[in-house]
């Protein structure tokens, strides 16, 4: 058994956790919405900041919630890449630090192949392969999981990840950030079927369409389009209407892709995983299809879903069980494929 003190700092979360193997023992996780509230959106100098005041507390608090101190610890992670630099740079130091100071062997993870371990949390007994549905604010891919490690991508957006269409739309609509949940909520009272929007296509050169990829960046055009007319006509917006209709058109191009690539993979589950599996238009369409076709789906919980620290010590404890440690001169990378996770150890 390997149990793990994790830290997460890639994007606009505070988070540490205890792992021990695919048990979380605690999950700390520091929310800096209401600060990047006011402007919109993340803004990396604010995010970096805003770590460094609340990491040393959420790593107290980590030990405290899991009632242990540092003889059970057997390795110290932090997410190494991708993320925001300066971010990214505050969690890894803090682990190497912690790794030094109490002789623990030092483990970088990459913040993708944590999404995908958020599944094992909740569901121990799954073994790969599997298909995962990653769909976050910064990514938007159909990972072939082969083992700790090894992974494909089939799929991937070419140009807005999922959760940026999201935030995007919530912008247009003059609804706060960040905007998945906010449609997410409006929806519920709208009419999916009030507007039809274009499910974005990614052209091949022999005239047809790639089966697996998506394109997110003409739908959020033609939502610009249809609230421009709208105002045009001087009606009040039919906000849930357009939520509705633009969640549904995400949903329905996601799972879509999601089902044609578990079937010709010959893969019979997905774990869906990131921010945007929170989202209810798309788990109820995943769930629907994956019936039709004796799929299984997994959705971790949503603590689990959105950028957490509990992930990444669950990837983190698997790699040390291999006897997987990463050098103390590792450093951030603002971008890594992941199929080149292992160069992390
Ligand atoms: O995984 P995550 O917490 O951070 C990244 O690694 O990016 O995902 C954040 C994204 C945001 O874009 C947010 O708008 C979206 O997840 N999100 C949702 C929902 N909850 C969060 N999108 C759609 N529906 C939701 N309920
Ligand atoms: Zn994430």
């Amino acid at each position: 058994m390997a149990c793990v003190l994790a830290i997460e700092t890639s994007c606009d979360e505070t988070a540490v956790a205890v792992v021990s193997d695919r048990t979380c023992r605690s999950n700390v996780v520091a929310s800096q919405i209401a600060v990047h509230r006011q402007y919109g959106g993340v803004v990396p100098e604010v995010a970096s900041r805003s770590h460094v005041e609340t990491l040393t507390g959420a790593i107290a608090q980590a030990l405290i919630d899991a009632q242990l101190d540092w003889g059970s610890i057997d390795g110290v992670a932090a997410t190494s890449a991708p993320g925001l630099v300066g971010s990214l740079l505050v969690g890894l130091t803090a682990a190497k630090t912690l790794a030094i100071l109490h002789h623990k062997p030092f483990l970088g993870v990459h913040h993708l192949e944590g999404h995908i371990y958020a599944t094992y949390l909740s569901e121990p007994e799954l073994e790969p392969p599997f298909l995962c549905l990653l769909v976050s604010g910064g990514h938007t891919s159909l990972i072939y999981v082969k083992d700790c490690g090894r992974y494909e991508i089939i799929g991937s957006t070419r140009d807005d990840a999922a959760g940026e269409a999201f935030d995007k739309v919530a912008r247009l609509l003059k609804l706060s950030y960040p905007g998945g949940p906010v449609i997410d909520r409006l929806a519920q009272a709208g009419n999916p079927q009030a507007f039809a929007l274009p499910e974005g296509k990614v052209s091949l050169p022999n005239g047809g369409y790639h089966p697996y990829d998506s394109s997110f960046s003409g739908l959020k055009t033609a939502v610009l389009r249809l609230v421009q007319q709208l105002e045009g006509d001087g009606a009040a917006l039919p906000v849930q209407d357009i939520a509705a209709s633009f969640q549904e058109t995400v949903a329905r191009s996601l799972t879509k892709r999601a089902i044609a690539c578990a079937l010709d993979y010959g893969l019979n589950t997905i774990a869906v995983g990131g921010g945007v599996a929170a989202n209810s238009g798309l788990r109820k369409h995943v769930q629907a299809k994956a019936a039709d076709h004796n799929l299984r789906v997994l959705f971790p919980p949503l603590k689990y879903c959105t950028d957490n620290a509990a992930m990444i010590g669950c990837a983190a404890a698997d790699h040390l069980q291999r006897g997987h440690t990463s050098p103390l001169t590792l450093g951030v990378q603002s971008r890594l494929p992941i199929t080149e996770v292992m160069q992390l150890y």
